[in-house]
This record gives structure tokens, C-alpha cells and sequence, in this order.
């Protein structure tokens, strides 16, 4: 085994592409010039807005090791560095993908769902690092071309395989998880999110559910017993290479089963039955969605064969990933606001999740509970309707203020009663000045809106007036 990803020949074999010149040792693979690293093999993938080709000389002077381009192209580009020609470049991406997973003896996992697929691949990572050599998707890497990336960049001697796996329409998750070919597949929950090219969530369920057509023969599906679509689920499981099936939620016949969650400030203790025995745990991001999503956690350590007492061991570093939850503490001692940054995503499951741990976090002296929520995308038709639904959970959970922004949350802003209403903007951008005088020390402040919406730089605005300490 050698310490290069790739060398020549295995990227021949993989390929059967036409090499022109001639490639020492390749270290990584990217997609993008940006991130690109000295040894990384570029692949020049045709985006929807640009070539990867237009990139490829960008790429050589960063320190690529060689790209992989089309055969009509590769004359171009000749001079400027080994190339890896083939027929369709995201084919060949592909072959890659397929060459690492078959070469590799890692346990695999492979996470879709919902919501919480970033979170609960990022926590697996996490804790699987802690016991072997441990590779997983970047970011949200979960779709045609991040897939494959993310098999074609796994080490040869990784010990363990985590891979998030998403979808838009019907049918995009089954050829992905064919070439991931994991040993577990966590479906995190199913909700009415991505509705917009969807009839109706059942659709999403069975969707989701083709994770599992891809299993290895006696692989384990994990699923979560308290959602609606449980049976659902779990007859795609039964009908798939399933081996077995491991259920986790508040059920009382799920095999690891949630008995208690008290939700601290920025943690939770977590009681749970975990096949008939009770394990005690801090999971160290607050909320009981995330709770739950410890529960999927336990159910895929499980079924790969890592060791619990190290998993539980593990569970108190297990933080929310930036922009879904991070919790920072701003300005100067005693005069402190209390941000939680979920500026990343929204959709309702998320919102009424992230109001819930706003609810329970406390104020300082004088502080209040403020919600700034910008518009949830990508509902559909009833993208109106979802938004003016979350009132009652701002209702519920006595929160003292609304700031809202975009067409959607307008709904919204319209049906919460009036004491509530902070301001109401267009966009983002129209809130930012009413939001920073409103905020004092004290508060807690809960910013979340699709990645869309463009609630980052209320985030960041937010930061630069509390680190000046000017309030
Ligand atoms: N079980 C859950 N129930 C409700 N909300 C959840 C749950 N798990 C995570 N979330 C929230 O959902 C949002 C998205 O989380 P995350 O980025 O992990 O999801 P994802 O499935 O990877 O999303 P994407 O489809 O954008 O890749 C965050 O705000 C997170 O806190
Ligand atoms: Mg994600």
C-alpha cells in the first residue's frame, strides 16, 4: 500500500482513461480551484455556470498533481500538466469513486434524511476519529458529483467510511448509494422539507428509503420509530439487502430508546435504553432534536462495531457544526447577549427544534428571548401556509420578539400577536440596523433562515457590535 491516494497506474486501472505525461503521487482530488491543494488531482467538472476547464491552468499553478479532462480537450492543456483524458469527466469521477470503495476495507455508513445529515455526519466523524483512521464527506458533499468526490478521496487504509447522502427528486439517492455500498444506512427523520418537487412527504419517505437499496448484504438500516412514516421505511428496509433493522426514538418498542433529555444551557444529559441496557450520557450541543439524532448516532456506531464506552466517552465533544446552533457568548463579562447561530438552514422541523432550545436557554439580568428568523425555502406550494404555521410554537415558547425578513416570513409576521413584533424587513440586509439597536445585554438572540436568505451577515454584524463592547 502506498502513501499516495493515487498513483498512475491506479488511476489508469480505475479509469481506462489516456494519460498524457506523466503523474507522480496524488494526494487528494478537488472540484474546485479555491480549496485546491499542492498534490490534489483536479477534476474539471462542467458546472452549471462554468467549465472546470477554464480552471485547469489555475489549478497546475496552485500545486495540482494532474486533472482529469475530457479527451476533445486534453490537446489545450497538454503543456501545462498531467491530464487524465476520458470520455465524461464526472464518469470518470465516478470510476474513481467506485476503485476507492472497491480496494477499501473500511466499515461504511451512510447518512440521508431530512434534517441533521451534516450534524450527525459531522458528530460520527467526530466520534469514529477518536478509535481509527476515520474519512467522511465534507460540508454538505451529498450529491451527483459530492458523492463520488467524497469515495474517490477516501484513504486506502481508512477504517472507517462516513457519507452524507442527499437528494431533490425520487430515484437521485439510489445510484449514490450504490457506489457507496455502506454496511449501515441511517435515514435522521423524514419531514416536509424539499417539498417543492415532491406530491407529498410519504414521496420523501420512500425516497429517503432507497438508502437502503444499496446496503451490503446484512447491512443494518437504522430508523427512527417515532416518526410517521416509520412502517413505511421499514418495509423499504425489509424488502431491502437489510439484515437487520435498528430502531431509536421515544417508542416504546424502539431498540434504543430515548428515556429522558434535560436540556442544559449548552449541553444535554441523556438517558437511554439502549437494547434493554440503560446508558447515561452529555451530549455537548443542547436541544432534544439533537438528542434524538445521538440516538441514530449510537444505532450506526453500534452496527459498525465500535467500542460504546469509547462512543459514550466521546458524546460530551460532540458540538452543533458552525451556523446550526453554535451558541457564542458576546461582549464584555456581565453585559453579555447569547447568540445561536443557525443562520446555515431552516425549514419548519429546524425552526420549531432551534425555538425549542431558544425557549430553554436562559436570559441574563434583563434579557429577553428574540427569534430572527428569515425566509425557509424550497416548501413549495405551501411555503405560505408553513411559515404563518410557526406562530403558535412562538406562542408556546413565550418568545418576546420577532425580527423577521423575506416575502415568506411576512406571513408569519402577520400572525403573531402584536406584542411580539420586533420588525418586519423585505431582506436581511433591510433588518440589520433596527436589530443592532434593539439588541441588549442580556438577551438571547436565535438567527435562523435558509442559506438563501442571507442571515449570515446578521450573525457577523452582531459579533463586530458585541466584540467593540460599544453597548
Ligand atoms: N432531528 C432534527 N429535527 C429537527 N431539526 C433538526 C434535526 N436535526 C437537525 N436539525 C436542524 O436542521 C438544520 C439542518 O441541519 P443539517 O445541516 O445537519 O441538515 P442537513 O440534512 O445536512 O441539511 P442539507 O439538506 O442542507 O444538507 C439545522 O438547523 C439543525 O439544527
Ligand atoms: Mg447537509
Amino acid at each position: 500500500m502506498s502513501d499516495a491516494l493515487w498513483t498512475q497506474a491506479s488511476l489508469l486501472a480505475a479509469t481506462g482513461g489516456v494519460v498524457h505525461g506523466s503523474f507522480g503521487p496524488v494526494t487528494g482530488v478537488s472540484i474546485d480551484t479555491r480549496t485546491l491543494e499542492k498534490g490534489d488531482l483536479f477534476v474539471a467538472l462542467e458546472g452549471e455556470t462554468r467549465d472546470g476547464h477554464e480552471f485547469i491552468r489555475l489549478a497546475f499553478e496552485k500545486g495540482a498533481a494532474g486533472a482529469l479532462v475530457l479527451e476533445q480537450r486534453a490537446a489545450e492543456f497538454k503543456d501545462a500538466g498531467p491530464l487524465l483524458a476520458v470520455a465524461n469527466v464526472l464518469d470518470g469521477l465516478r470510476q474513481l469513486g467506485r476503485a476507492a470503495r472497491a480496494r477499501s476495507q473500511a466499515r461504511i455508513a451512510a447518512v440521508t434524511g431530512s434534517v441533521g445529515k451534516t450534524g450527525t455526519k459531522e458528530a460520527l466523524l467526530k466520534i469514529l476519529s477518536m478509535q481509527a483512521k476515520t474519512h467522511a464527506s465534507v460540508a454538505s458533499y451529498n450529491n451527483h458529483f459530492g458523492v463520488p468526490l467524497t469515495l474517490a478521496r477516501m484513504p486506502e487504509n481508512a477504517e472507517y467510511g462516513v457519507f452524507e447522502i442527499g437528494m431533490n427528486h425520487a430515484g437521485e439517492i439510489e445510484p449514490l448509494v450504490g457506489m457507496v455500498k455502506p454496511h449501515v444506512a441511517l435515514i435522521t427523520t423524514v419531514e416536509a422539507v424539499h417539498l417543492e418537487f415532491f406530491p407529498n412527504v410519504e414521496a420523501i419517505a420512500d425516497a429517503k428509503s432507497e438508502i437502503f437499496t444499496g446496503l451490503m448484504p446484512d447491512g443494518v438500516a437504522v430508523i427512527n420509530h417515532d416518526n410517521p412514516h416509520y412502517q413505511r421505511m421499514r418495509n423499504a428496509a425489509k424488502a431491502s439487502p437489510a439484515g437487520q433493522i435498528v430502531s431509536f426514538g421515544t417508542h416504546s418498542e424502539a431498540d434504543i430508546r430515548l428515556v429522558d433529555c434535560v436540556l442544559l444551557p449548552d449541553a444535554s444529559d441523556v438517558t437511554v435504553d439502549f437494547f434493554g441496557r440503560r446508558i447515561v450520557y452529555r451530549l455537548g450541543s443542547p436541544g432534544r432534536h439533537l438528542a434524538m439524532n445521538s440516538l441514530g448516532i449510537l444505532g450506526v456506531t453500534h452496527a459498525l462495531g465500535a467500542d460504546l464506552d469509547h462512543v459514550l466517552a466521546s458524546m460530551p465533544n460532540v458540538t452543533p457544526p458552525s451556523g446550526r446552533g453554535a451558541r457564542l457568548m458576546l461582549g464584555e463579562t456581565g453585559r453579555e447577549i447569547c447568540l445561536l447561530d443557525e443562520s446555515y438552514n431552516a425549514n419548519p422541523a429546524a425552526v420549531r427544534a432551534a425555538l425549542a432550545v431558544l425557549a430553554s436557554t436562559p436570559v441574563g439580568q434583563g434579557g429577553r428571548r428574540m427569534a430572527v428568523l428569515g425566509d425557509m425555502r424550497e416548501l413549495g406550494e405551501q411555503s405560505t401556509a408553513l411559515h404563518a404555521s410557526l406562530a403558535p410554537d412562538l406562542v408556546t415558547h413565550h418568545i418576546d420578539q420577532l425580527f423577521a425578513c423575506g416575502p415568506y416570513m411576512a406571513s408569519l409576521w402577520e400572525e403573531v400577536p402584536e406584542a411580539m413584533r420586533g420588525a418586519y424587513a423585505k431582506d436581511s440586509s433591510g433588518l440589520e440596523a433596527v436589530l443592532m439597536e434593539a439588541v441588549r445585554p442580556g438577551d438571547v438572540v436565535m438567527i435562523k433562515g435558509s442559506l438563501g436568505s442571507r442571515m449570515g451577515p446578521l450573525v457577523t454584524a452582531l459579533k463586530n457590535q458585541f466584540a467593540k463592547g460599544n453597548r
